[in-house]
């Protein structure tokens, strides 16, 4: 898409056009084509519209109903904030008394408009002209443009005296390839510009990899691991007066909750878990139920704060299972009751499944090399009972441990 084409989808005919490729996105891209060619649309249009189609369908997981009126590129939608994680930011930037704020390296403009939605007034500043006429054209669609301004920029130069936040979420994908970096030198703006920001502005908040060392997280900084619905899906380093506890576990469980309201207040429940990220659980023996925690408790090194919360322990200190005499109802984690405890063996493993008539497993690892799905063909189960099958080890030895589901717990 070049800024042409995004030209030409604004106009009247561009609209037309987006309308006719919504009606048949999503099924045989050849059928969809003819369509668009058959209510006369030119080709390029038709094309560039098929494509906003194609996208905008598969946004609406990330921004619901609101995706249908934006533009969008595939880098761009691959590493915008989901909705519900970019609200629950605004508002917590917003209540510290954030009231203007520069989104530097602002993509598709995710946060940006999640910012002014809960009436802060934005700055935004994206490199690329495309992606940079796409955030102001999101922010239009969606009645934000008085409080939202995008520059086609280099972040690094914005004049941060401007405003009383800052927010940067650094591209992690190298351009023109879209690989993902991993080291943070690589991401743009560059890092040492990244971490420096708090010392120019102090409410600064940074968007991460979820994958990041905690030896690069800045003295004094909250550090925030966020999953929705049990994926993991960033983390974000508070600074300054932001900073609320050293690490922070956020659990968002959107196929709970009411879905995020115009204003972006309201939204799923969200649960924290806290603490110093330092602190070591008790090692002990498998009991009777165990307690997979939730990825951003385990990369938020708190599953010692869980353990304290439910009274468990680890039967491996390199492990993040955690195990307990009683079950708990808790968002942090998924509760497991403990019917066998075995030796890995296939064979055995084998025999007692088919003795129980079971059939379909869930398997769920940590600390196994065996691949599950090698696993579930190598059972070849043919009962009709259900069983959660955890691979793992206890202290050091490879142990597979049947369970069932806890139903009210987890
Ligand atoms: C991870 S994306 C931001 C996504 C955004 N937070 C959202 O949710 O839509 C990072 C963006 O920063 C832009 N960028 C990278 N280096 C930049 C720089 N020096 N100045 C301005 N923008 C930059 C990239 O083009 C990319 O669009």
């Amino acid at each position: 898409m070049d800024l042409d084409q995004l030209t030409a989808l604004r106009t009247p005919e561009g609209s037309a056009a987006l309308a006719a490729a919504a009606e048949v996105a999503g099924g045989d891209p050849l059928a969809a084509a003819a369509a668009l060619r058959s209510a006369g649309i030119p080709g390029g249009l038709a094309a560039a519209a098929l494509t906003q189609a194609e996208l905008r369908r598969r946004a609406a997981g990330k921004f619901g109903a609101a995706a249908a009126g934006m533009f969008l590129t595939r880098a761009g939608l691959e590493q915008a904030t989901r909705r519900v994680v970019a609200d629950r930011r605004a508002a917590r930037l917003r209540a510290a008394g954030v009231t203007s704020l520069a989104d530097l390296g602002c993509g598709l403009g995710a946060d940006a408009l999640a910012a002014a939605r809960a009436g802060i007034r934005v700055y935004g500043v994206e490199a690329d002209p495309v992606t940079a006429a796409m955030a102001a054209a999101n922010a239009e669609a969606a009645g934000l443009a008085e409080l939202v301004t995008i520059e086609c920029g280099d972040a690094t130069a914005f004049d941060v005296r401007r405003v009383d936040g800052v927010f940067c979420d650094p591209a992690r994908r190298r351009a023109g390839t879209g690989r993902r970096v991993f080291d943070p030198n690589a991401y743009s703006p560059p890092w040492d510009f990244v971490t420096g920001l708090a010392a120019r502005v102090p409410h600064t908040v940074v968007k991460v990899a979820p994958g990041l060392d905690h030896a690069l997280i800045p003295a004094g900084a909250e550090a925030e691991w966020v999953s929705v619905d049990g994926d993991l899906v960033e983390a974000a380093l508070w600074c300054g007066p932001l900073a609320g506890t050293p690490r922070r576990a956020t659990v968002l469980r959107c196929k709970e909750g009411p879905p995020v309201n115009a204003s972006g207040r309201e939204g799923p429940p969200s649960h924290h878990l806290t603490g110093t990220g330092t602190a070591e659980a008790a090692v002990g023996a498998v009991r009777r139920f165990l307690f997979d925690p939730d990825p951003a408790v385990v990369r938020a090194h708190l599953v010692a704060e869980l353990a304290a919360d439910l009274g468990a322990t680890l039967a491996d200190p390199t492990i993040a299972y955690l195990y307990a005499d009683a079950a708990h109802a808790t968002p942090f984690a998924r509760c497991l009751e403990i019917t066998d405890v075995l030796p890995f063996s296939l064979k055995r493993l084998r025999a007692l499944l088919r003795e129980r008539r079971v059939g379909r497993v869930e398997i769920r690892k940590r600390g196994s090399a065996l691949e599950p799905e090698k696993l579930r063909r190598d059972l070849r189960l043919t009962g009709d009972e259900p069983a959660s099958l955890v691979l793992t080890r206890v202290a050091g030895a490879p142990t597979v441990l049947i369970c069932r589901p806890v139903p009210t717990a987890g």
